[in-house]
């Protein structure tokens, strides 16, 4: 159990969710046989369903790692793709992934670390995907909220990180720093008036925020 639900329920939703094509499916085995963390399948099918509901024309994802969440978002909406990561490997495999799938058009992957990059991003997003830099969702906010359509939707994942966020008997000590900051972002997105946020405790704890009308 990752601290967030029970197995036998992680288990359930996950048998019910279809198998991905065979391309996605040797993603998902090569990030196993690599230690590669990428979203976990109830997440992969959020995302699915978000994006099948809000059909978005530009999407920003902080954490690239191989392509695979990327790929899943585009492959169930082709849209444009601006997609950050700061490991030059990452950044290489997902370019191949990213090619092999025939999408090179419309992914673009951009070396660097989120919180530089996204500063010099002046564009308009309708879906952000915030999966990298952890201890940093909060200092990210203000931007990405300048970055984010007047419609669209943050999709943010581990905001729970392990449970550690929702109770201290989970923290280890040298993760202290990562949960405090992500309560500040928990707080920060329930308390600002213009904001509305539901925190779903699936996976590692997704936070999905949009603007009040
Ligand atoms: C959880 S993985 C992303 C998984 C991917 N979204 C998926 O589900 O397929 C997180 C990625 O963020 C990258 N990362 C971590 N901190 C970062 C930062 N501050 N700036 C840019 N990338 C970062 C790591 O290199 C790693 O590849």
């Amino acid at each position: 159990m990752g601290g967030i639900t029970y197995d036998y329920m992680e288990r359930y939703i996950r048998d019910l969710i279809p198998e991905n094509n065979d391309f996605l499916k040797e993603l998902e085995e090569y990030a196993t046989e690599y230690n590669v963390p990428i979203i976990q399948k109830e997440g992969a099918q959020f995302l699915k369903t978000i994006v099948a509901i809000k059909k978005p024309k530009k999407v920003l994802e902080l954490g690239t790692a191989i392509g695979y969440s990327a790929l899943t978002i585009y492959q169930s909406n082709k849209c444009k793709i601006t997609t950050i990561d700061r490991s030059a490997d990452m950044v290489a495999k997902a370019r191949e992934n990213i090619e092999k799938a025939g999408a090179k058009e419309d992914i673009n992957v951009i070396e660097g670390d989120v919180l530089e990059v996204v500063k010099g991003l002046d564009e308009k997003f309708d879906l952000i995907f915030m999966d990298a830099g952890k201890g940093h969702y909060n200092h990210l906010l203000d931007d990405i909220l300048r970055l984010l359509s007047e419609d669209g939707v943050i999709v943010a994942d581990n905001v729970l990180f392990r449970g550690m966020v929702a109770n201290d008997d989970l923290v280890i000590r040298r993760k202290i720093t990562i949960v405090k900051r992500m309560r500040a972002y928990l707080e920060m997105i329930n308390e600002r008036e213009e904001l509305v946020t539901s925190i779903i405790p699936m996976g590692d704890g997704i936070a999905l925020t949009t603007r009040r009308k």
